[in-house]
């Protein structure tokens, strides 16, 4: 007999909110993304066809609804208040004291619970009987606007809390943030779309967020993370913070893990250290830390003055924004021929590092911007994203600033700039007889994940390109030591050295062999996906553009860039240069090729600074064993590599209970997988 369609219902939605709930709030997959894709798929067709069956929990109705014409009006029951802020280490032991004078309780120590302060959108939302009903921004702290449709999208809020009698209302007021790799990913696609880039994760958070189409905001890889329980009816309120935030997890609802208890000044300080060293890893950006009393009674005798708490503070990170001067434009020629405008500056301390360098991105940001040499520009720079100018202080342009102008040659080789109808991508049309674009072609070549030609760096390439000793990839198998040796701060030593890595690096693989010719949209995904398929390099050169699509993951464009630098003599000549050099690879039969890789099918995770080897050689080393390499730790990691000062992928690995090997260990396997380990 089979299941009636309304069960069947109800028990695949239970077991894909568990999924969910096991990889948004726990991270730990329980199951494939195939698997949980299948499951959606049948619970999608099954509601198609008996619709009356759809219901709100539904992990089917996440993906938006219809846009809205405006937002209604919220108003906040309990005021969604602000925070008082510390700017330094004298500031919170004034707080500190304050609290205690208060508290009349003399020289005891408080116990406080610290949390990292996100820095995203604060929201509120509503639980009824365990189902979300409502979201809302905060707006000016009394009304907010109603964001329910928009918070639905959000995969790692429930739509309804993991408990068997659920309260009969839960308020929870919490923060949506945008982690920096989804933050990276949303601006390469709006540039790619001809749109303005985000200036920080925050403004795309709020931007993402406030969104009347959801279908939009559903598009937006948000993140939350709850820090209260504003109301709560139908069962008790627990007697202090940490309680509370224990009775959010228990409810089902993500709280950060790297919130602590701490006692005293001496605890809170410890703790704003450790998290602002740990800062760039986080993965999002964090503006500083909040420290809040943690018994209730004691936050009930402390109050409120205006709009913030007495029992709570926040204690501020330097800035991830800073003003400086825009010294000057340049306009750097990549490897594709791609005109790039980067601006120099007048050095600037952002987040802790000095930045002199920023992105523009391309020529209409500059225009977006009206930017003028001189102007005062803001920076932004946060752990993994690249530092780029956002804005203008338009007020403080001085007289006589200049335009910026766009080359209309080549600032490298001189050749024509052309810049395609609807592109905003503005390209040096030289080729490779443009030596900016031949030194990138190089470098490229050379470098770690592709050739791994030790010691041929950045620098030298410049040099031997500038001193016409070679212009393409296979010159630099013709390089006499002698030559190399006149170069300056070269001596006999390292030249001998340098046409010895160059030999050694002619025996390579063919993913890496491919990968080093820096075809365009060829990364070391899709050079190793061709490989495999083809297992020879005549069969990839020999494939027409309907051959090379069947490849996995390559479709229409990637295959005709394929297909055209094959059709290039230059590059044929090269290739066949290279081979008469003695560049070669084992080439197998691509029938026999899956399941070839002793590391197939495993997901390893980097973390923390190594001693022997650098990180893209190590990365390089796993992908040529067929492993992949993940940023962070989840269910389906097989391995993580740690090194020295390994810090919150390693706790997380430890709770996961996933193997943790050192650099020693690490190499040893290497080794014992027939990879000869260079030291870096
Ligand atoms: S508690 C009465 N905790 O900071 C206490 N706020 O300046 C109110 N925020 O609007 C907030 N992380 O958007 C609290 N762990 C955290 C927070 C946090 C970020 C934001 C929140 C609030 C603003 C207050």
């Amino acid at each position: 007999m089979s299941i009636e369609p309304s069960v069947l219902v109800v028990q695949l939605r239970e077991q894909l909110n568990d999924w969910s709930y096991r990889y948004y709030i726990l991270n730990d997959s329980a199951v494939p993304d195939a698997e949980y894709d299948r499951v959606f798929r049948l619970l999608q067709s099954l509601e198609n066809e008996h619709p009356h069956l759809i219901s709100q929990e539904s992990p089917t109705q996440r993906v938006g609804a219809f846009p809205l014409d405006q937002f209604s009006q919220v108003s906040h029951e309990v005021p969604m208040l602000s925070l008082d802020n510390a700017f330094s280490d004298e500031e919170l032991m004034a707080f500190d004291r304050r609290l205690r004078d208060r508290l009349s309780i003399g020289e005891a120590s408080v116990g406080y619970v610290a949390e990292p302060k996100l820095d995203g959108l604060a929201v509120s939302l509503v639980y009824e009987n365990g189902l979300l009903v409502r979201g809302a921004t905060r707006g000016d702290g009394q009304t907010g606007e109603d964001i329910t449709e928009n918070v639905r999208t959000i995969r790692s809020i429930p739509l309804r809390l993991r408990v068997e009698n659920p309260p009969s209302l839960v308020e929870v007021r919490g923060e949506v943030v945008l982690p920096h790799v989804g933050f990276n990913a949303l601006n390469t696609r709006q540039l790619e779309a001809g749109l303005k880039p985000f200036a920080n994760p925050r403004n795309a958070a709020a931007g993402s967020l406030r969104q009347l189409d959801s279908k939009v905001t559903a598009q937006r890889p948000l993140d939350f993370y709850g820090y209260s329980i504003a109301r709560l009816e139908g069962a008790d309120m627990p007697a202090c913070h940490s309680d509370m935030l224990a009775l959010m997890s228990t409810l089902g609802i993500r709280v950060s893990p790297e919130i602590r208890q701490c006692i005293g000044v001496e605890g809170l300080l410890a703790f704003y250290h450790d998290i602002l060293g740990r800062r760039a890893d986080l993965g999002y950006d964090i503006d500083g830390v909040v420290y809040k009393v943690d018994r209730f009674d004691w936050q009930e005798a402390l109050g409120f003055v205006s709009r913030a708490p007495r029992w709570a503070i926040a204690h501020k990170f330097p800035a991830q924004e800073e003003i400086t001067r825009l010294l000057d434009v340049e306009w750097q020629v990549g490897r594709t021929g791609a005109i790039t405008p980067v601006a120099r500056l007048e050095p600037v301390q952002v987040g802790g590092v000095v930045v002199s360098n920023a992105t523009l991105h391309n020529v209409d940001e500059i225009a977006r911007l009206d930017l003028r040499i001189g102007d005062s520009v803001i920076i932004y720079r946060a752990g993994d994203v690249i530092p780029k100018v956002v804005g203008v202080i338009a007020e403080r342009r001085p007289d006589g600033a200049e335009r910026i102008v766009t080359p209309q040659t080549c600032p490298v080789c001189g050749s024509e700039v052309f810049r395609a109808e609807g592109e905003v991508i503005a390209r040096c049309t030289g080729g490779l007889i443009c030596a900016a674009q031949q030194k990138e072609a190089i470098k490229h070549f050379a470098s770690r994940r592709a050739m791994d030609v030790d010691g041929l760096g950045d620098k030298i390439v410049e040099v031997l390109v500038d001193k016409n000793l070679i212009s393409t990839v296979a010159d630099l198998f013709a390089l006499q030591a002698e030559q190399i040796a006149e170069l300056e701060r070269m001596g006999e030593k390292s030249a001998a050295k340098l046409v010895a890595a160059l030999a050694e690096s002619r025996g390579t693989t063919l993913p890496r062999f491919l990968f080093a010719l820096g075809i365009r949209e060829v990364g070391e995904a899709t050079a190793l996906a061709l490989s495999k398929f083809f297992g020879g390099l005549e069969a990839v050169m020999a494939a027409d553009e309907e051959l090379l699509q069947r490849v996995p993951d390559v479709g229409p464009i990637v295959a005709s860039r394929i297909r055209h630098f094959f059709q290039q003599q230059h590059n044929l000549d090269v290739i066949r240069s290279l081979r008469d050099a003695g560049v070669h690879w084992q080439e197998f039969d691509p029938s026999d090729a899956a399941g070839e890789q002793p590391l197939d099918g495993e997901t390893w995770v980097l973390t923390g600074s190594m001693n022997i080897l650098s990180r893209d050689q190590a990365k390089a080393y796993l992908i040529d064993l067929g492993a992949k390499v993940a940023g962070s730790v989840s269910a389906k990691t097989t391995v993580v590599v740690a090194g020295e000062k390994a810090g919150s992928k390693l706790d997380k690995a430890e709770k996961l209970s996933i193997p943790v090997i050192d650099e020693a260990e690490f190499i040893a396997r290497l080794q014992a997988l027939g990879v000869s380990v260079k030291e870096a």
